[in-house]
């Protein structure tokens, strides 16, 4: 895999040799942040990720500092959970984090649970990530053994468990209130929002849930000054983030660039481009859920606010990139195909919607489709959005729709010839 060239401060140490050790995280400047943090009042650090400007990386884009501020002052024990569950198709971020610099990531766990008063972390963890799990495992035991974990962590009054918990790679456990489910040890069933974790979390208690991306981000933020993050990026949108690149290009990679760079130039001058010269036919933004842009709309800044405006989510900024022989419905039957199987079942406009439009799929695929099955599946997709009790139908509708309508002439030719009249016999006197 390639890496990326620009400025590194979330890939700083990858590449080096042992970069998961905590002697390499220490040799880089590593665990000096925290210490630097803990002169600061608690208040002081909440604030400073607001004035950042820092969003939520795992997908939604909800201000991170805001988001903090909703955990009541009075009650504990309250609960700080990282969402490592990363199911999203075409996603690469987090488990490249956590392979190559899992001190990162617990840093900014440090920092997020001194701010909010935090004394219990769990790190719930995609079950098909061994190696990541494996990695973190191996950097939580080396902090134990320093007393960076444990009671009065780094000789101050404060004390930090972290556990790791690993799913068992279901999709819907990376919605949040899924996840919680499951690490309580209950199916991963998505609650019915309000109340919202912050105020009924894990075990009933407030939880503040963050992506392992966004907890990275907090610990650079808090290293290098919010007017370091802001001074890169988009005005609603500041900073840097990182952009995992698949599918039709030369260089595949997570690459960490700022917010607002046209989805072209991130393709041609750090994915490579297109191989042997072959032209874009479309581009997947931000995840499966994140819909699709035609070759005409490659000069789109990626960052949230434009995306919700064209009625699209940058989602988790995952670009893949399908050149001119692709076969959109192809691409779309292997998406519905991944929401039919993964919706948990629980609300019938995604319980049904997603198997219909997968059924739907397959008899296109098989060129017996109809024209009245374009039109079902447009309205399938408008039926789906806003009426579940979670985001994934959303994010089913979104490239459903998408598909559709922007590459109408692969779906066209998928339409079953009419078949001619059988001729009437002739009878012979
Ligand atoms: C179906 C579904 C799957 C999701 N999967 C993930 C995931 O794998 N990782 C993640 O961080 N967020 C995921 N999210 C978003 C989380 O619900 C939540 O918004 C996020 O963890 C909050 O962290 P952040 O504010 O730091 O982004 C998912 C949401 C939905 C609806
Ligand atoms: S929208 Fe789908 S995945 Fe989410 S709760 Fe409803 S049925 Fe489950």
């Amino acid at each position: 895999m390639t890496l990326d060239f620009m400025e590194k401060y979330f890939l700083k140490n990858i590449g080096k040799k042992d970069s998961h050790k905590l002697s390499t995280y220490e040799e880089s400047g590593g665990y000096q942040t925290i210490q630097k943090v803990f002169k600061l009042e608690p208040q002081k650090v909440v604030e400073e990720v607001k004035i950042s400007g820092l969003r939520g990386l795992g997908g939604a884009g909800f201000p991170t500092g805001m988001k903090w501020g909703f955990i009541p002052k009075n009650i504990s024990p309250r609960y700080l959970v990282c969402n490592a569950d990363e199911g999203e198709p075409g996603t690469f971020k987090d488990r490249w984090l956590m392979d190559n610099d899992p001190h990162l990531l617990l840093e900014g766990i440090m920092i997020a649970s001194y701010a909010l008063d935090i004394h219990t972390a769990y790190i719930f963890i995609r079950g098909e990530f061994y190696n990541a799990t494996q990695k973190v495992k191996e950097a939580i035991k080396e902090c134990y053994e320093q007393k960076y974990l444990g009671k009065n962590i780094f000789g101050k009054s404060f004390d930090l468990d972290i556990y790791v918990h690993s799913g068992a790679g279901a999709y819907i456990c990376g919605e949040e209130t899924a996840l919680l489910e499951a690490l309580e040890g209950k199916r991963g069933l998505p609650r019915v929002k309000p109340p919202f974790p912050a105020i009924e979390g894990l075990f009933g208690k407030p939880t503040v849930i963050n992506n392992v991306e966004t907890l990275c981000g907090v610990k650079l933020i808090l290293e290098h000054g919010a007017k370091w993050y802001k001074s890169v990026g988009t005005e609603k949108n500041p900073g840097y983030k990182l952009f995992p690149i698949s599918g039709h290009v030369n260089k595949p990679g997570v690459y960490e660039l700022p917010f607002g760079m046209p989805v072209q130039e991130i393709i041609e001058k750090y994915g490579g481009g297109v191989p042997e010269g072959r032209k874009i036919k479309g581009v997947i933004p931000g995840g499966s859920s994140s819909g699709v842009l035609t070759a005409s709309e490659l000069n789109t800044p990626m960052d949230f606010e434009t995306f919700r405006g064209k009625g699209m989510i940058l989602g988790t900024a995952s670009i893949i990139v399908m050149d001119e022989t692709t076969d959109m419905v192809e691409i779309l039957h292997n998406i519905m195909h991944f929401y039919a199987e993964e919706s948990c079942g629980q609300c019938t406009p995604c319980r049904e919607g997603t198997m219909w439009s997968y059924k739907i799929l397959n008899r296109l695929m098989k060129d017996e489709g109809t024209r009245e099955d374009i039109e079902t599946l447009k309205r399938i997709a408008k039926n789906i959005s806003g009426t579940t009790l979670c985001a994934l139908a959303d994010g089913a509708a979104i490239p459903l729709k998408g598909f559709v309508e922007k590459f109408p002439e692969d779906f066209e030719k998928r339409i079953r010839a009419p078949r001619r009249e059988t001729p009437k016999p002739v009878i012979m006197r």
